[in-house]
């Protein structure tokens, strides 16, 4: 096995890490991923090895257990990293504040650490658009637009968590490391065979809108309609899944030409707004069926409207979205089919 091309993939088992290793063993690399299964489901290996044709490597391995984290970089050596290994329910972040920052930054801390002792130089970092909070001049964000103070616990675990990792680069480290600012992320492999496992209750629109439309849950509230937008409801930039996965790889290849140490936040979604009463008019219309969804209060904390600048991820790491909101609601449908056919 060429060396140069395995990659640590923590997380790798969840939502997005699963979508990324696939399409990382796709592009000629060999992730091996370390998940300590508290968020994901051992079904997603087994939906990642069904698509690729072959087993992967998995280590059973919390991130913020430095010892056991440890071994698995003493048994292979790795060229780059992608951390996803975090917590990411904003509403659960605030209840459980401690949490979050232990397992957030804790992990993140470890995998730095371990890094830098085992020189490996190329990372990735899962960052969010929650950073830059209610943008004030535009809707449409760059990387340059201002951050602001998070709403919650989870979004200031982000928010910590790219300044610790610029303060590393500014230490002199010889790493290269690149924040990827996620927009909202939904859908799923075209397959069926990986996709979003909500544990308990979902809080994320698309889920909440299948698990509705498969009879899981009784109705939707649609958050607020007196919003300043298209149409009352708040907007969001929704990338597929299989995309932001795509922007993973791109990252590691050019994390992988950069001879001197750098960091760069770029901004990951598809350009493109959508309400979500347009949301629910499509999902609608892909699936043949009448939503039971009603009009309820604004939820505290929610962002009106947002959307990315996604000129920096596309000079940057020749990376573009391709699919759209409507192909995501169309993979995310299949999904919640294919689960309940399960
Ligand atoms: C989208 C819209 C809701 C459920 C998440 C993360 C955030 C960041 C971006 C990663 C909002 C509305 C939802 C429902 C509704 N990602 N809604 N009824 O708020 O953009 O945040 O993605 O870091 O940190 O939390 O996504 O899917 O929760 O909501 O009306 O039952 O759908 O109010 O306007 P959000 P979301």
């Amino acid at each position: 096995m060429n060396n140069s091309k395995n990659i640590l993939v923590t997380g790798g088992a969840g939502y997005i890490g699963s979508h990324t290793v696939v399409d990382l063993i796709q592009n000629g690399f060999n992730p091996i991923i370390v998940d300590d299964f508290r968020n994901a489901q051992k079904s997603s290996v087994a939906g990642i090895e069904e698509i690729i044709g072959k087993s992967i490597e998995v280590r059973e391995v919390d991130v913020c257990d430095r010892v056991a984290l440890k071994k698995v970089f003493e048994e292979f050596s790795f060229s780059g990293i992608i951390h996803f290994a975090a917590y990411k329910a904003v509403g659960e972040s605030v209840e459980s504040p401690l949490s979050y920052y232990r397992n957030n930054i804790v992990g993140l801390i470890n995998v730095l650490e371990l890094s830098i002792e085992f020189n490996v130089s190329n990372f990735v970092f899962s960052s969010s658009c929650t950073v830059y909070g209610e943008p004030t001049d535009s809707k449409v964000v760059t990387e340059n637009t201002p951050i602001q103070p998070a709403n919650s616990p989870y979004g200031n675990t982000k928010r910590i968590g790219e300044e610790i990792i610029e303060d590393v680069i500014a230490s002199g480290v010889n790493m290269k490391i690149l924040c990827l600012r996620y927009f909202n992320p939904v859908g799923a492999h075209a397959s069926s065979l990986i996709g979003e496992l909500p544990i308990g209750k979902p809080n994320n629109l698309l889920p909440v809108v299948t698990q509705c439309a498969i009879g899981k849950i009784p109705s939707i509230t649609v958050n607020g309609n007196d919003y300043d937008t298209i149409d009352g409801t708040c907007v969001r930039d929704y990338i597929h899944v299989l995309d932001l996965a795509n922007a993973h790889v791109k990252g590691v290849e050019w994390l992988a030409q950069q001879e001197n140490p750098i960091v760069e936040n770029v901004n990951i979604g598809t350009g493109k707004g959508t309400s979500v009463l347009e949301v629910i008019e499509t999902f609608e219309e892909i699936s043949g069926l009448k939503l039971n969804w009603k009009f309820g209060e604004r939820r505290a904390g929610d962002v009106v409207e947002i959307f990315a600048d996604v000129t920096k991820s596309f000079n940057l790491l020749n990376w573009k979205s391709n699919l759209s909101a409507r192909d995501a609601i169309i993979d995310s449908w299949n999904w919640e089919l294919k689960l309940k056919n399960d």
